[in-house]
């Protein structure tokens, strides 16, 4: 059992706990949202000592040299004194220019930045409450349309973020956001190459970032999109998206709904399984995955199992913060 020092407080990890699982059980103000070392919400430093390598995973160098490390990922190996940021370091402020609903429980939210927010289309950011809850978010838009970000952001019933955007947040509010991380987005090379893109409900937010890049830089290659919900009402952009695939001979899109109404237009059935029905060989294709984590983790095994290599498998499962 190692010593964690904040200031005047010492706390007790147990073992097997990662620091930030003792900060939690001991009601420390400490940041977080994935756990898994994705997210980088539960950054914290500590000044006198070099942290074990693996909690600096993804880390950038700068922050690694400063000792710096993922509270999440680590489990001491010595006593440590620990400072927790000031957490205006890595989070620009932005304000809020458009709030609407996108679908009966879809908010579009536009946050507007003074100065170009350097990102790739499909990566993610945190964004943060004032009180610091902190919560991670797809961006839905390429970065070229302008100092903008755009997320589609679905409330879940009780939901504490989700339901504070949907309900509290108004246009001209400020809102704090991290940098943005992940590896889910296009790389425009080997643009004869098929696409394959599976999201189900937000998951959208992404793909629709990455579908806008990849045919913004003149992708070639054929582009599925697969699309899915329950009800049709809890799809979005259907015709936006439809109106691509009239405009481009090389994107398909296809709504999926796995509920018993189906319109005509939309296709019966679970999302996974339509993709996998219709794209028999996914040998030398790129795939990306997000949303519902059962489904990308499904996926990954079985577009790997069609042909598809694990280099050329991008994916964000919309992990839901247990707390
Ligand atoms: C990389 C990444 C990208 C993401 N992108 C998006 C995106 O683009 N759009 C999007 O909408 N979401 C996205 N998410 C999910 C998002 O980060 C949040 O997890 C989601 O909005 C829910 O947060 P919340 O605070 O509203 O819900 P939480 O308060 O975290 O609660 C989640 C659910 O758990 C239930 N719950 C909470 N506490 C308990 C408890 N103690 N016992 C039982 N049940 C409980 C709640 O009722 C709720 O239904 C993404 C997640 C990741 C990891
Ligand atoms: S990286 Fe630690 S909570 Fe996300």
């Amino acid at each position: 059992m190692y010593k964690l020092t904040i200031g005047e407080k010492t706390y007790y990890c147990q073992p097997g706990e990662s620091v930030l699982d003792t900060f939690l059980r001991e009601n420390v103000n400490i940041s977080f949202a994935c756990k898994k070392g994705t997210c980088h919400s539960c950054i914290v430093r500590s000044p006198n000592i070099l942290p074990p390598e693996s909690a600096q995973v993804g880390l950038k160098n700068t922050l690694k040299k400063l000792n710096h490390f993922l509270a999440c990922l680590c489990h001491p190996e010595q006593n440590m004194v620990i400072k927790l940021p000031d957490q205006s370091e890595f989070y620009t402020e932005g304000t809020v220019v458009v709030n609407q609903l996108l679908n009966r429980n879809t908010l579009l939210l536009i946050i507007a930045f003074k100065d170009a927010f350097e990102f790739n289309a499909g990566q993610f950011v945190n964004l943060q409450r004032p009180d610091g809850l902190t919560r991670s978010y797809s961006i839905a838009n390429i970065p070229q349309a302008s100092n903008t970000l755009e997320f589609h952001i679905r409330r879940l019933p009780d939901g504490r973020f989700s339901e504070w955007l949907h309900d509290e947040i108004k246009t001209g509010d400020t809102i704090a956001v991290s940098e943005a991380r992940g590896h889910c987005f296009y790389l425009p090379e080997r643009k004869e190459q098929g696409l394959v893109l599976v999201g189900t409900g937000t998951g959208l937010a992404p793909l629709a970032g990455i579908l806008t890049d990849a045919l913004g830089h003149g992708h070639s290659g054929p582009i599925y999109l697969f699309h899915g919900s329950r009800e049709v009402d809890d799809l979005y952009r259907v015709d936006e998206m439809r109106k691509l695939a009239e405009q481009h001979q090389n994107f398909y899109y296809i709504p999926c709904l796995s509920g018993k109404h189906v319109p005509e237009g939309f296709t019966h059935g679970r999302v996974n399984e339509i993709a996998l029905a219709t794209l028999v060989d996914l040998k030398d294709w790129r795939v990306f995955l997000c949303g519902h984590p059962e489904m990308v983790n499904q996926m990954k095994k079985m577009t790997f199992l069609k042909g598809a290599s694990m280099k050329d498998i991008y994916a964000d499962a919309f992990l839901i913060t247990a707390t």
